[in-house]
């Protein structure tokens, strides 16, 4: 029998559900002070294991109980929830603000690790440029659109205390994801 070649290190977290407060609470920034501490890097760390466990492709600190601004995204070629979209490398944001957007906007399928078990048609800006810290407390600008533009608004929302389902414009879209794959799926 074959050994583990690394050792097992990875750290989940429970994953607040819809309905608890702090979904709905907002957060504080984060300060360099505190950026510089083992706790919050350890709680980085946390948040990316508990999103990669789960598929998920963003989580925000509120998901994990912490009212801190903290984001992370993610989506590999390989991840099942969402096919078809490009990949987005591994991006934490501390502190994120959407500094501008385009005007025209798009509707495109989101769920939430929050949330699980449905989908729902929400429209979202094209493209947006947002600033932030990055993990070392050095400022980071990006220029984003698509799909990456998508889960920032979505992850920054989080962070408001709003969820997607306070983004869509009609719940008529809104489906299980046994309903998504048999009626949907074809025309996403
Ligand atoms: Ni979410």
């Amino acid at each position: 029998m074959n050994e583990p070649v690394t050792p097992y290190s990875v750290h989940l977290l429970k994953i607040a559900q819809l309905g608890h407060p702090c979904l709905r609470a907002g957060v504080q920034a984060v300060s360099q002070e505190d950026l510089s501490t083992p706790q919050v890097h350890r709680l980085i760390d946390q948040m990316v294991d508990t999103m990669r466990d789960v598929d998920g492709v963003g989580i925000a600190a509120p998901q994990v109980f912490i009212n801190k601004a903290i984001i992370a995204i993610e989506l590999t070629s390989k991840n099942p929830r969402y096919p078809g979209h490009g990949a987005v490398p591994l991006t934490i944001i501390i502190n994120p603000v959407i500094e501008s957007h385009s005007d025209s906007t798009a509707d495109d399928w989101e769920g939430c690790l929050s949330v699980p078990g449905i989908r729902g048609l929400v429209p979202r800006w094209d493209s947006l440029v947002v600033s932030g810290l990055d993990l070392d407390g050095r400022s980071v600008r990006l220029n984003v659109e698509g799909f990456f533009a998508r889960i920032i608004q979505h992850e920054v929302d989080h962070l408001n205390g709003n969820l997607y389902l306070d983004r869509m414009e009609s719940f008529k879209t809104l489906t299980f994801l046994k309903e998504f794959d048999l009626y949907w799926k074809q025309h996403s």
